[in-house]
């Protein structure tokens, strides 16, 4: 609007715009007003046409679609009952499997305005969110799953009906899971070693709105893996022995992928790769003790004792927990010293054949007829440990006789001073002076007697 001014300045005139006045609303008409008079003037129903967002019937100005005309009073009821008064230019969900119980109590104005909206879906609320919260309050201070902290409930729901249980959209549980986590969802189905068959699928671990734990779990880590798998939670608790690093830092997690995995027992790496992760250093136990570092035993160019190089450290270790010193399956086949008892020795037999103490034709370490494992485990009150002679995870010589005889397992110690020859051998620990053994025939390199 150009406001004039009392001396005209003819070069420069200053244009000033102004806002229109406000616009005073008409008091409510007493008489009857028909539908040809219009009903959307700007001091009548205009302003409800002024938001984003105008149903195309009301912008027509197309109120007899759904008003009757006035009945007396400025009122104009609706044309059919509030359930179906939408449905008749709208078909929407009704032929679903699960319909939205919103649908059914409040019907569509339960979530739109038949008019217009400052939402795009003509909501009742400013966003969908909004809208959804009138009856499902959303979570707060919990960890959220970022499409539920946005309010993008209907990138998962159909807000009408689907077919598919709790209104998912593209599939049942985990299936909705797919439309934005595909990778994921196609690893579990194409691994070799998965977790497809948990129960709820992703949702047996997975909460889809909020949880309280990181990753969206239902649980703690720890917690969540123990609560379905009970042997491994009686292990874990029941150990005499723990493993520290089972229940502390990422727990199972640093073992074990959640999905899947192309190794056995669903595996991150092989098994020397993540034990060395941190065995490759000493490191100390839980009561001090220094526990040795094993990088140079592994890595190295020493020849790795058979079970190892299967590469199952679990072979000998019970790795969630145990009963046995060393976190071993059994007890420790170390400096014993007592009398001869075959149990002593279960954990090597449980691969290697036990008739290695019995007879001479059962071993290569042997003097003619005589069992020379015998006469050193079977020596009465002083029966030796397999580990008093033999290394167990890889050797630097022949056998993977030890270099060093530790004097009952410290490490003060004395050379084996052991040599191989292609009858038989010699030592000269500290026990006793250099002996020599002989089979009185060559064997050759070719069997491990009792080895499998
Ligand atoms: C698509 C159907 C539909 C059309 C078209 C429609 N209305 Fe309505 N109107 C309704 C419904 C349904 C209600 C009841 C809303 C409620 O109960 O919350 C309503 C209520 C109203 C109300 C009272 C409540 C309010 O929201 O203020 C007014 C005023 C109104 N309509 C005006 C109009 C005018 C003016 C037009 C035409 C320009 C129009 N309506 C066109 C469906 C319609
Ligand atoms: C007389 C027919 C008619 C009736 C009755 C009717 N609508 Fe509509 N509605 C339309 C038309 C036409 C459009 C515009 C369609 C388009 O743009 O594709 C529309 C669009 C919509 C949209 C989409 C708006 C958008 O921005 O995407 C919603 C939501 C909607 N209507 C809700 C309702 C609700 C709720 C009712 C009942 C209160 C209702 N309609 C009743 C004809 C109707
Ligand atoms: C529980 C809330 C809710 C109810 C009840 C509801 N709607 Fe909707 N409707 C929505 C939301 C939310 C959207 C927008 C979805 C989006 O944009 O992602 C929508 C979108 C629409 C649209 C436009 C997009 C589309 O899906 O075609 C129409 C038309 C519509 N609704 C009609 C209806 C009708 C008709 C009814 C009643 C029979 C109804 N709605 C009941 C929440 C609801
Ligand atoms: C007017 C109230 C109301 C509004 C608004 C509403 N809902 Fe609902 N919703 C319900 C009711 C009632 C149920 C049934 C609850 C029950 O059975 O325990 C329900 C159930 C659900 C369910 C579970 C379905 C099932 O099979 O149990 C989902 C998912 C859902 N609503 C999503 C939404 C979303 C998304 C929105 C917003 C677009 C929304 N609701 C808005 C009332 C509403
Ligand atoms: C990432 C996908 C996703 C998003 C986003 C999402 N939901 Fe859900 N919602 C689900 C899944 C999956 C379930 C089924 C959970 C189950 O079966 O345990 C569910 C269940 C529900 C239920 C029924 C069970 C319950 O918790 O009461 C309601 C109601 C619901 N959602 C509402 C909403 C609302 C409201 C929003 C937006 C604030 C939303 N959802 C956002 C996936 C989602
Ligand atoms: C509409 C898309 C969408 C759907 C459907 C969806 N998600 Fe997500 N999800 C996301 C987005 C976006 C993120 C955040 C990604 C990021 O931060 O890098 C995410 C992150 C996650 C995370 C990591 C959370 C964290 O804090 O580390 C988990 C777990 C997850 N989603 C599980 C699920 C499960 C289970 C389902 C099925 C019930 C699902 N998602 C369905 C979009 C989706
Ligand atoms: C056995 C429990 C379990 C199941 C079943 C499960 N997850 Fe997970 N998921 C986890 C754990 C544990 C994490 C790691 C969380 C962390 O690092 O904090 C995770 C992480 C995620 C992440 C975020 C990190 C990533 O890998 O991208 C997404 C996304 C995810 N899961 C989606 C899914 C989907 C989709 C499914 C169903 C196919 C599913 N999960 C099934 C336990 C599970
Ligand atoms: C909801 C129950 C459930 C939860 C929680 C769960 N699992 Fe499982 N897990 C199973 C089932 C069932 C199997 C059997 C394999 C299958 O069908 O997917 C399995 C298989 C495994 C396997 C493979 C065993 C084999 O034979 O190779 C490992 C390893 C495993 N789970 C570790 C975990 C870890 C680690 C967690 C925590 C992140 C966990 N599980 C959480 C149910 C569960
Ligand atoms: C230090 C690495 C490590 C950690 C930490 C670890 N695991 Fe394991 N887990 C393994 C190895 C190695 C195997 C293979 C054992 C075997 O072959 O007997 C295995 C096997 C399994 C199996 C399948 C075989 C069985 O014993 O039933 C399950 C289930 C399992 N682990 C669950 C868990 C759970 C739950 C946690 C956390 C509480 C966990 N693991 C922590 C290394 C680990
Ligand atoms: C995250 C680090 C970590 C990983 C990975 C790990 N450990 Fe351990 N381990 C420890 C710690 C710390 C100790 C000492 C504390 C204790 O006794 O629990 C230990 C102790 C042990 C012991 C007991 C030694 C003794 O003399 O008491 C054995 C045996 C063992 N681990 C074997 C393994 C095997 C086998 C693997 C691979 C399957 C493995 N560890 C993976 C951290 C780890
Ligand atoms: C053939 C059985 C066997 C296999 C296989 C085996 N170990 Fe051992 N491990 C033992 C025995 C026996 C001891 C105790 C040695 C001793 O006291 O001299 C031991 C001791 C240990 C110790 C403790 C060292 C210390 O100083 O206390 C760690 C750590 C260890 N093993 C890790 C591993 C890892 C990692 C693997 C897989 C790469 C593995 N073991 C494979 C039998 C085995
Ligand atoms: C998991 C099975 C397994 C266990 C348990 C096991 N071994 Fe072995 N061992 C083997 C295999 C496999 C070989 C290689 C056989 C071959 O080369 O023919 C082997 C070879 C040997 C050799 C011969 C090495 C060489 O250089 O010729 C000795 C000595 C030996 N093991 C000692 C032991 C001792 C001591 C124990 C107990 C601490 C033990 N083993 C436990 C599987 C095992
Ligand atoms: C006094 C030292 C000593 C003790 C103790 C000892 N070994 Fe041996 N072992 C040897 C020697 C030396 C050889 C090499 C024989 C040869 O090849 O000439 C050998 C060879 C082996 C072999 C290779 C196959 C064979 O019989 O020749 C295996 C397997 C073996 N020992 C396992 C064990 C087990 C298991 C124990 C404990 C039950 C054990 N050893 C205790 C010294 C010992």
């Amino acid at each position: 609007m150009r406001i004039a001014t009392r001396h005209p300045v003819p070069a420069v005139e200053p244009v000033i715009e102004q806002a229109p006045a406000p616009v005073v609303p008409a008091p409510r008409p007493v008489s009857i007003v028909t539908f040809e008079q219009g009903c959307t003037a700007a001091e009548c129903h205009g302003p409800m046409a002024g938001l984003p967002f105008v149903h195309e019937t009301f912008r027509r100005g197309a109120c007899a679609e759904c008003h009757q005309p006035d009945t007396g009073g400025h009122v104009f009821p609706q044309i059919t009952a509030a359930e179906s008064a939408c449905t008749s230019c709208h078909a929407t969900g009704a032929d679903h499997k699960f319909q939205h119980k919103a649908m059914s109590e409040e019907a569509c104005l339960a979530c739109h305005n038949p008019h217009s909206s400052r939402n795009a879906a003509l909501l009742v609320g400013d966003t969908i969110q909004a809208t959804c919260s009138r009856c499902h309050p959303p979570v707060r201070g919990m960890i959220a799953h970022e499409p539920y902290r946005a309010g993008r409930c209907t990138d998962c729901h159909d807000q009408h009906g689907a077919d598919n249980p709790m209104l998912l959209l593209g599939g049942e549980g985990g299936e909705n899971c797919r439309r934005c986590h595909a990778p994921v969802v196609t690893a579990t189905e194409i691994g070799t070693h998965t977790h497809l068959g948990v129960d709820g699928g992703c949702l047996g671990c997975h909460d889809a709105h909020t949880a309280a734990n990181e990753g969206l779990l239902l649980a703690p880590i720890g917690t969540l893996c123990l609560s379905c798998h009970e042997d491994v939670n009686s292990e874990v608790t029941g150990a005499r022995v723990s493993h520290e690093s089972v229940m502390t830092g990422a727990q199972c997690l640093t073992c074990h992928d959640p999905h899947t995995s192309e190794r056995a027992s669903m595996l991150r790496d092989p098994q020397a790769k993540l034990c060395l992760s941190c065995h490759g250093e000493d490191l100390a136990g839980a009561d001090g003790r220094r526990i040795k570092g094993l990088a140079h035993e592994l890595d190295g160019d020493r020849a790795l004792h058979g079970a190892v190089s299967m590469g199952e450290c679990s072979a000998c270790h019970s790795v969630h927990g145990g009963q046995y010193e060393g976190l071993l399956r059994a007890i420790k086949p170390g400096v014993l010293l007592g009398d001869f008892d075959i149990r002593n020795y279960a954990l090597c037999f449980s691969c290697h054949d036990q008739r290695l103490t019995g007879p001479a034709d059962a071993t290569r370490f042997r003097d003619g007829n005589r069992n020379l494992h015998a006469v050193h485990l079977k020596e009465e009150g002083r029966s030796g440990g397999c580990t008093d002679c033999h290394a167990v995870h890889s050797g630097s010589g022949p056998r993977m006789i030890v270099e060093t005889l530790n004097y009952q397992g410290s490490d003060w110690g004395t050379p084996m001073n052991f040599e191989l020859t292609s009858d038989g051998g010699s030592c000269a620990p500290a026990c006793h002076e250099k002996l020599s053994y002989s089979r009185g025939f060559d064997l050759g390199e070719t069997r491990n007697g009792g080895a499998p």
